[in-house]
């Protein structure tokens, strides 16, 4: 797939940034969707890959989440890292190309932008075009003499980097979030590797890992009292009727989330009330009354089970950081 750059936006007179995207490279056309959700929905049990959830509409809940007082990940990875980043700032050193996968709206990024030593440049990577370039507008304001480049990207089928017009010390990247939970531990490994083999020996990987606890903490944060949750579960057939000319009857589907503690992961699913048919793609898809679609797993780990499958992958740990109560870590790792 050939690298294509865009000009740098030329409304951007607010700053005195540079900035050029890189395009997508699989532009997700309504045909690749369907045949994407029809394959999932053939599989059993049916599952659906959970990086579908970030469409405008489903990016925007993903926010409203991380608002929830039940959504503890947030909040609890944000005082991580204030209270880190006296360590951090040195670790990554002047002149260091920070990426950041699933850069969504920016907010934990700003933290380290506000204090590293002179970044070479910020390489947001997001799947959300209108989402990215919304924080990017927002942080070429912000950050008038910080080169953004950002890339509209699945990263994870691919990572393709840009190259900064001044040459970076090192890279670091950042993967906050526990969006590593997504993956299951094989899937893990190999996502590691993947990254270590874009990376050269003395890069840093910034990583949030969720972890281990009582059910009582951890269902709640992914059942919400508002909603949201369910509704950003749902969106996914919303978004299959709208760019995949699906028709999920959505009321016919309810929003479920539980702690498989065998497995150490929150699964998130989609519950059909009846039984009945849904049309996406030319085909018909037949669910039984009480039938699942798994949509996302949300692994949790313990600190000394994660950093030994960071070691597996070639990643070494520098320093592990977590809160009072061990809710969650943040780890600087490096190849
Ligand atoms: C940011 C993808 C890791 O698994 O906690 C939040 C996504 N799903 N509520 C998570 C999510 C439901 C979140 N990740």
């Amino acid at each position: 797939m050939a690298v294509q750059w865009n000009p740098p936006c030329e409304g951007n007179v607010m700053s005195s940034s540079v900035y050029s995207e890189l395009a997508p490279a699989a532009a997700t056309d309504a045909k690749t969707l369907a045949q994407e959700f029809l394959h999932g929905l053939k599989q059993q049990p049916k599952a659906l890959p959970c990086k579908f959830f970030y469409d405008e509409c489903g990016s925007q809940l993903f926010d409203q989440i991380c608002e929830l007082k039940e959504y503890y990940p947030t909040r609890t990875e944000e005082r991580i890292l204030r209270n880190a980043i006296p360590e951090i700032v040195p670790l990554c050193g002047p002149g260091c190309l920070l990426v950041e996968l699933g850069s969504g709206n920016s907010s934990k990024t700003r933290l380290l932008l506000d204090h590293l030593e002179k970044p070479a440049a910020y390489v947001p990577i997001d799947i959300s075009h209108p989402h990215l370039m919304n924080a990017v507008k927002r942080l070429a304001q912000d950050y008038p003499h910080l080169e953004i480049l950002p890339v509209c990207d699945d990263y994870t089928a691919s990572l393709r980097l840009p190259t900064p017009s001044s040459e970076p010390e090192r890279t670091m990247i950042f993967f906050p979030g526990s969006t590593i939970g997504n993956f299951t531990p094989d899937e893990a490994r190999a996502f590691l590797q993947r990254i270590a083999s874009n990376c050269r020996s003395g890069d840093g990987f910034l990583i949030g890992v969720d972890l281990v606890k009582d059910r009582r903490l951890l269902e709640p944060a992914y059942n919400d009292s508002k909603g949201i949750t369910a509704a950003f579960n749902l969106n996914l057939l919303r978004r299959a009727n709208r760019e995949a000319g699906a028709d999920f009857r959505i009321k016919q589907f309810q929003h479920c989330a539980v702690f498989n503690e065998t497995e150490s992961r929150i699964e998130m699913h989609l519950v059909s009330n009846c039984s009945q048919r849904v049309r996406i793609a030319g085909e018909e898809i037949q669910f039984a009354e009480n039938e699942h679609i798994t949509t996302e797993y949300s692994y949790k780990y313990g600190v000394e089970t994660f950093c030994q499958l960071a070691a597996t992958a070639g990643w070494q740990r520098v320093k592990t950081w977590t809160d009072p109560r061990h809710w969650f870590s943040v780890h600087y790792l490096t190849l």
